[in-house]
């Protein structure tokens, strides 16, 4: 696992945007460049660069499709906090991207089951996903995969734990009660199958969940922790998330990897 630490959530973004530009203008096959993405704060920094850099001509979405990773279910697209809109508001309708190429889970669905195994096995018609950027939960919780979901889960129905919907209750007005319980989302193995995988990890409230990932053991109570079975696996953090690191780990990344440091 590589683990780039940068100095504060800026420059981890603009590493991370960096990171996916370079992969996209480097993508050289006959095929569109698939890329997974999430939602939440920690992304907002990335795609706001992206957005400069795609205006700017240094790079186009055109041959690219991407994949969310989540969605609640019962909220419409016109929600202010579904994740269609997010997508939307921050990304989408500032890039280049085809709408068709555009892929969010749809949780308003009749049927949610079949709407999950649609979008797994959209993605595999693709022939997967080649980058897979995600954001962590404080419980370390990777897409809406809650502590105690298999790491080798797909993508399905999934009910929040009260910690994510407290959490969460910063977009709904401070009031747990509006935010929906239940969310579709991509699974652990959905991730984990990607070629990459890049995770945002910033701020002193995510210091667990980052140690948790690097030095606890594989453990489906932080689902974030199956990146290390992964053979590439990034995190990109700042150092306020790296406060319950041992000071070895913080000096054996810095070391290694402390020339991407910005
Ligand atoms: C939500 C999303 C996750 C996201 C997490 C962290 O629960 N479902 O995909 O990674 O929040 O969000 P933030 O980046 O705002 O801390």
């Amino acid at each position: 696992m590589k683990v780039i630490i940068q100095e504060n959530y800026d420059k981890m973004c603009e590493w991370a945007a960096n990171h996916i530009i370079k992969a996209i203008n480097g993508h050289k096959e006959n095929r569109p460049f698939v890329l997974g993405l999430p939602t939440g704060s920690s992304p907002i920094g990335v795609y706001r660069r992206l957005v400069a850099a795609n205006k700017a001509g240094k790079v186009t979405f055109k041959n690219v499709v991407t994949f969310n990773m989540d969605e609640y279910v019962g909220l419409p697209r016109e929600h202010d906090q579904s994740y269609w809109y997010f997508m939307h508001d921050n990304l989408f309708d500032h890039i280049d991207i085809p709408a068709e190429n555009v892929n969010i889970l749809n949780g308003m669905a009749e049927d949610l089951e079949a709407e999950c195994a649609a979008y797994e096995e959209k993605i595999a018609s693709y022939g997967g996903i080649d980058l897979f950027m995600g954001g962590i939960g404080v419980d370390g919780h990777l897409a809406f995969n809650e502590p105690y979901t298999s790491l080798s889960s797909r993508t399905g129905l999934r009910d929040l734990t009260s910690d994510t919907i407290i959490v969460n209750s910063r977009f709904f007005d401070h009031d747990p009660s509006k935010v929906p319980t239940r969310a579709l989302s991509v699974g652990i193995g959905t991730v984990t199958d990607s070629r990459q995988v890049l995770v945002l990890i910033s701020g002193h409230n995510k210091a667990r969940a980052l140690a948790a990932t690097v030095e606890g053991g594989v453990s489906q109570k932080w689902t974030c922790s199956a990146l290390q079975l992964h053979n590439d696996a990034i995190i990109a953090c700042d150092e306020a998330a790296c406060g319950e690191l041992t000071v070895d780990t913080y000096k054996y990344f810095l070391d290694v990897y402390g020339s991407e440091r910005l």
